[in-house]
């Protein structure tokens, strides 16, 4: 009996320990938000952050008082009235039977997209929010903005044309496949995300990543994100 208790005390202590090391390593693995350029409150590490604002989610979500459209997240960051992007386009392009401008959309028909795009085409100010947290009670003020307290230049600040950049917002299905062979079958991913289907900014970045470079999905060392779709 006393021999039992001892094993069984043996093995669940190995077991503790062995608990212990995969949520050290799990909480390793993402930081999460706050430790990312997407942390945009007091507590942001980035140059572009808030002055007054001690709430992450809210830059981007609200839990009440959204913009409705049932294709995003309780979104919460006014939407660019960007015309047009532009499509990718060329000879080889499958995918262009569906792909769609983002340009030219409303609260109704936004896509993920036009999620990024409402920070990062540099055209809405980083503060503009639907609905200000109720702690503040009104927009967060910025620091480290551009002029008009839009996303500052450089790399981060994208522009206002799609049409020289990896294609996004078209249907990456079972009928694209057939017609491409250089392509992962889409039921099989992993790691990347498509969104109804479609390709999308966010199916190679994750938004609220801090483990890989840039918010990607995967790490691209090896061009390893790249692979993941692309059989080459
Ligand atoms: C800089 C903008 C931004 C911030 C800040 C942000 N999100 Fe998101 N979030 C997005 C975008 C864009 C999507 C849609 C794309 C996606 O799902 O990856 C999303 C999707 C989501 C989703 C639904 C889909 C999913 O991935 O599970 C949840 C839940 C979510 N966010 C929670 C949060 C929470 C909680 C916070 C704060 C701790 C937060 N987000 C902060 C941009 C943001
Ligand atoms: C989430 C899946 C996914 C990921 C990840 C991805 N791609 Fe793509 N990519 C596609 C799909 C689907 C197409 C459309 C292919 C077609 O219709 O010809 C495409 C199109 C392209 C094209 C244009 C093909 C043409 O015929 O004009 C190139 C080049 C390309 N991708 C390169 C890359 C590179 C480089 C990476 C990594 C940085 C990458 N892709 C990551 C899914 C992905
Ligand atoms: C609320 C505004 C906002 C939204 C929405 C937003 N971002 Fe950002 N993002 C920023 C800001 C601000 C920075 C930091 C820019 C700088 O430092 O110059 C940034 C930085 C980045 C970077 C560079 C990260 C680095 O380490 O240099 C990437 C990549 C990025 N965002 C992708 C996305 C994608 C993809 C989406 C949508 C899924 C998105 N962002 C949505 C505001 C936003
Ligand atoms: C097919 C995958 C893929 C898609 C789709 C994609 N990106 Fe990226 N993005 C990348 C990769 C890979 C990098 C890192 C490039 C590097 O390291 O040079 C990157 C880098 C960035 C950066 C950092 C600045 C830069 O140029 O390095 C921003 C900002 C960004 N992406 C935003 C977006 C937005 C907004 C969209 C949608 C309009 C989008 N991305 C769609 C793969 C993608």
């Amino acid at each position: 009996m006393k021999k039992r208790l001892n094993t069984n005390t043996v093995f669940s202590g190995l077991s503790m320990l062995a608990i212990i090391g995969m949520l050290t390593i799990s909480g390793a693995a993402n930081a999460g938000i706050a430790s990312t350029k997407h942390n945009l409150s007091t507590s942001g590490t980035g140059t572009v952050k808030s002055t007054d604002e001690t709430e992450i989610c809210v830059f981007c979500h609200t839990p009440h008082q959204a913009i409705k459209n049932d294709n995003i997240p309780l979104w919460n960051h006014t939407l660019s009235a960007e015309a047009s992007y532009g499509v990718y386009t060329s000879p080889t392009f499958d995918g262009a039977s569906s792909v769609q401008d983002l340009g030219g959309t409303n609260a109704a028909t936004a896509a993920v997209s036009n999620l990024c795009l409402s920070c990062h085409d540099g055209t809405i100010a980083i503060n503009a929010l639907n609905n200000p947290s109720n702690a503040l009670g009104a927009n967060p003020t910025m620091t480290g903005t551009g002029a008009g307290g839009v996303i500052p230049a450089g790399p981060a600040n994208i522009g206002n044309d799609l049409t020289d950049d990896h294609p996004v917002n078209f249907l990456y299905d079972a009928s694209l496949y057939a017609a491409d062979s250089s392509l992962n079958d889409p039921a099989t991913l992993t790691g990347v995300r498509l969104f109804n289907g479609y390709v999308q900014c966010a199916s190679c970045h994750d938004p609220h990543e801090s483990v890989n470079p840039a918010f990607l999905r995967v790490d691209n060392t090896g061009s390893a994100l790249c692979l993941k779709c692309h059989n080459k």
